[in-house]
């Protein structure tokens, strides 16, 4: 049998416009109504996922870029996932939901005690996809931190709900009706906390979980946000190519980071997958060729994704010219260029339409040759193929499919994969009572 493996779901784009630009649209779900979600997350829940992740950002972006953002709802609207995640729990009954906190919006007070609560309204099926992004401490009214010190604060952040979450002891709730007493302070901790960002109080007036705490999940791939996972967090969402080789080496950066803090085998890592699946080898050989000659519509659109995340305008720029660094600004993160140069990260006279093109161009899952990405194409057989071979060579815990929540995308991800997934041993078929920490502690 193949090694089995956790999937779960990472709603790319957030608490937004579902649908947008595509023909399914007119599907006619109201996005600002929890329905569509709600929907999607039972056909999640119906294929043996152990977690959806809500991506999130605070910021519509700045006034000079705004439309960027907005003109085709790639970077905004977006609603806050914390405050949707309780109609996705009552819409499910084992999927852990996971929206995205950036530690700057949050006191860990508030924190601690808002996921305490959503923890025990759930049965232990609650999380945090912890983030770092300092774009929006303007809208927070706080100073912008640089990249380490933002990880820093994360630290301070997790560090003190974790203490407030551990401030009743096991004694503490004792709910005896013979006596009439319900709790007992001596057994609950007061907790003094004076950490680098923040100092407060405790003790935390929720009472303790029967379980494992709410997930701590975490994307940062940096050294130093590996190094915040190996500390922290229960599960990494982990970005890279979908090789046996480069699962092997993220894998085993991520095991050293945590042997580095003493918690030998406390994450799993789960890998973000995009796969496009097609009904036959042929079909998916002609996607691949075609994918290659892009069209005009088609590189504005990829320029108008890339303006919107680089906050830059690309749309204005001739396709036909080298794409010089100096239209982006010092709020550019580097990163961003780096990841929209992509392979033409060495040749500064490579032309904008040559590098739009490239993402464009999708890969057979069968491309067995070098380093084959996260977006390909397949069919179910052959994207099954890859995945069991990910797990029985890297030995991957498993796999995050990234896409919007419209319930057509969840369709053409799942509807072949998972019966292949299922009858190869892959995916399982039922779950456990554990809560999402169990979930991804069953195997
Ligand atoms: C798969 C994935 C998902 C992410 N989701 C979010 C998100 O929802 N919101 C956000 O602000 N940042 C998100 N990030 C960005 C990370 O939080 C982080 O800021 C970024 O990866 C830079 O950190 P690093 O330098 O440690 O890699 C995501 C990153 C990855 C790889």
């Amino acid at each position: 049998m193949a090694k089995q493996q956790h999937l779960g779901w990472f709603l790319s784009r957030g608490f937004g416009p579902q649908g947008w630009g595509r023909p399914d649209w007119d599907w006619g779900y109201d996005w600002r109504r929890p329905d569509l979600y709600q929907q999607s997350v039972r056909q999640l829940e119906q294929a043996g996922l152990d977690l959806l992740i809500i991506e999130d950002a605070l910021s519509a972006g700045n006034p000079a870029t705004l439309d960027l953002r907005v003109r085709t709802a790639y970077g905004a609207p977006k609603h806050d996932p914390v405050v949707l995640t309780p109609y996705l729990l009552d819409a499910t009954r084992h999927l852990g939901i996971v929206p995205t906190v950036n530690v700057g919006s949050y006191l860990p007070y508030v924190a601690a005690r808002q996921f305490a609560s959503l923890h025990h309204l759930s049965d232990h099926r609650v999380g945090i996809n912890v983030v770092t992004d300092v774009g929006s401490a303007t809208h927070l009214g706080q100073e912008r931190l640089s990249h380490d010190a933002a990880y820093d604060r994360a630290d301070d952040w997790v560090t003190g709900i974790r203490e407030l979450w551990h401030s009743w002891s096991d004694g503490a709730l004792v709910a005896d009706p013979a006596t009439g007493r319900y709790a007992d302070a001596s057994q609950i901790d007061a907790v003094r906390h004076r950490g680098s960002h923040f100092s407060f109080d405790g003790p935390l007036n929720a009472v303790p979980f029967d379980g494992a705490d709410p997930l701590i999940v975490s994307p940062g791939g940096s050294p130093r946000g590996l190094d915040f996972a190996g500390r922290h967090s229960d599960v990494q969402l982990a970005l890279t190519s979908l090789d046996v080789d480069s699962i092997r080496a993220y894998r085993e950066r991520v095991r050293t980071a945590s042997a580095a803090h003493g918690r030998e085998d406390a994450l799993r890592t789960l890998f973000v997958m995009k796969p496009r699946i097609v009904a036959s080898a042929e079909e998916a050989d002609r996607v691949v060729a075609a994918s290659a000659h892009p069209g005009e519509e088609q590189l504005k659109a990829i320029a108008l994704g890339w303006s919107s995340d680089a906050e830059t305008d690309l749309t204005v720029l001739d396709l036909d010219r080298p794409l010089d660094d100096v239209v982006f600004g010092e709020h550019v993160s580097r990163g961003t260029v780096a990841g929209l140069r992509g392979r033409y990260a060495e040749e500064p006279d490579a032309p904008l339409r040559r590098i739009l093109a490239q993402h464009a161009r999708l890969c057979r899952v069968t491309d067995g040759t070098g380093r084959r990405g996260t977006e390909f194409v397949g069919t179910a057989e052959e994207v099954a193929d890859l995945i069991e071979e990910l797990g029985d060579d890297a030995g991957n815990d498993g796999l995050i499919l990234s896409g919007d929540l419209h319930p057509v995308t969840v369709h053409r991800m799942l509807d072949e994969l998972v019966p292949v997934l299922r009858r190869r041993g892959i995916l399982r078929r039922e779950y456990g009572d554990g809560g999402v920490a169990g979930n991804l502690r069953d195997f």
